[in-house]
C-alpha cells in the first residue's frame, strides 16, 4: 500500500483529525528526508506506541546558514516515500518552502543559551530555525508524541526546553542513535562523502569508543577523554576538527570532572561535510 501524502496545513489537520476522533493516538516524526536507518528507527519507535504516525518531510531553510548546504541537502522524495510505505507509516506532510514560511513571515523562537553553545557555535541561527520550525510542526499536526534521535544530542535538549518554557502538550521520546556496521552514526550527509572519506569517517564513533574505554576503566577527568577525541581526529587523515567537549547533559556547559550525566561529542569536517556524532557517559 502507499502511504497517503499531503501538502497543505488544511489537508495534515483533516486528517489528522479524522484520526483523532476515531480515538487514535498521534505520534509525528519531524524529518528533513533522504531517510536512512536513522529515521526508520524513529518511525519504528513511533509505531510502537502510537496509533497514527505522521511523517514530515522538509528541508528547513531556516535552520541552514548562508555558507551551508541547503540547496545540495539529498533530496529524494520518491525513495522516501517508498520507506515511509516500506514502514507502516500513515501519512507523509511534505509542504513547500511557502506553506511554512509564507511571504512576511517574521516569527522565531529560540532557547536561549542552549542554542549558542556546540553546534550553535558553528551555526549561528541554526537552533532558532531548528526550534521554530519544530514548534510550527507541533501546532501543524498536533502531535501526542513526537519522535528525535540522540544523534542530534543538543537539538533534543533544546525541543525538551521549549516544550518545558512554553507549556507544550506534546511528548518527548529521544531514540538511540543508530549505526552503519562500521560504527559511523547515519546521517543524511553521509551520502556526501566519498569513498575514500566515508571509510575516515568511521574516526568521530573510535574516537568516541575510546572515550568510553578510558571512562570504563575509571577515567573521569574531562580533559583527558577529550585529549583522546581530539588525538584520534588529528591523526586521521582528511579530518579537521570542529569541535571535542565533555559538557553537563542536562545544561551543555562544560565539566571538568565527571560526576554527572555528560555528554562527549564532536563535530568533524571531511572537506565540505561536516558530521557529529556524540556518547552519554553516567557517572552514576
Ligand atoms: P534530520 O537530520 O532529517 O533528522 C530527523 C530526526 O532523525 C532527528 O530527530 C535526528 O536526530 C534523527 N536521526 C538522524 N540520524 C539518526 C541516527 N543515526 N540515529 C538516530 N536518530 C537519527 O534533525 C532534523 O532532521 C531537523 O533538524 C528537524 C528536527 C527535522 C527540524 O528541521
Amino acid at each position: 500500500m502507499t502511504v497517503a501524502v499531503v501538502a497543505t496545513i488544511e489537508d495534515v489537520r483533516r486528517d489528522v483529525a479524522r484520526a483523532r476522533q476515531a480515538g487514535l493516538i498521534i505520534g509525528l516524526v519531524p524529518t528533513m528526508g533522504a531517510l536512512h536507518e536513522g529515521h526508520t528507527s524513529l518511525i519504528r519507535a513511533a509505531r510502537t506506541e502510537t496509533e497514527f504516525v505522521v511523517v514530515s518531510i522538509f528541508v528547513n531553510p531556516a535552520q541552514f546558514g548562508p555558507q551551508e548546504d541547503f540547496s545540495r541537502y539529498p533530496r529524494d522524495l520518491e525513495q522516501d516515500l517508498a520507506i515511509c510505505s516500506e514502514a507502516g507509516v500513515n501519512l507523509v506532510f511534505c509542504p513547500e518552502t511557502a506553506v511554512i514560511y509564507p511571504p512576511g513571515f517574521r516569527t522565531y523562537v529560540e532557547v536561549h543559551e542552549f542554542q549558542d553553545t556546540l553546534e550553535g557555535a558553528s551555526r549561528p541561527g541554526h537552533f532558532r530555525g531548528v526550534a521554530t520550525v519544530v514548534l510550527k510542526l507541533f501546532h501543524i499536526v498536533g502531535p501526542d508524541i513526537a519522535y528525535f534521535g540522540q544523534k542530534d544530542a543538543q537539538q533534543a535538549r533544546i525541543i525538551q526546553q521549549m516544550i518545558r518554557d512554553l507549556d507544550l502538550a506534546v511528548h518527548l521520546r529521544i531514540c538511540p542513535i543508530v549505526r552503519e556496521a562500521d560504527g559511523l552514526a547515519w546521517s543524511s550527509r553521509n551520502r556526501y562523502l566519498d569513498p575514500v572519506r566515508r571509510r575516515h569517517a568511521t574516526a568521530l564513533f573510535r574516537a568516541l569508543q575510546e572515550v568510553r574505554e578510558l571512562f570504563e576503566a575509571g577515567e573521569r577527568d574531562a580533559e583527558r577523554l577529550r585529549h583522546a577525541m581530539v588525538a584520534k581526529i588529528e591523526t586521521t587523515p582528511g579530518a579537521v576538527l570542529d569541535y571535542a567537549v565533555i559538557v553537563d547533559a542536562d545544561t551543555l556547559q562544560p565539566v571538568s570532572r565527571i560526576e554527572r550525566e555528560v555528554l562527549a561529542a564532536l563535530a568533524v569536517r571531511f572537506g565540505a561535510t561536516r558530521l557529529i556524532d556524540n556518547l552519554k557517559l553516567s557517572a552514576r
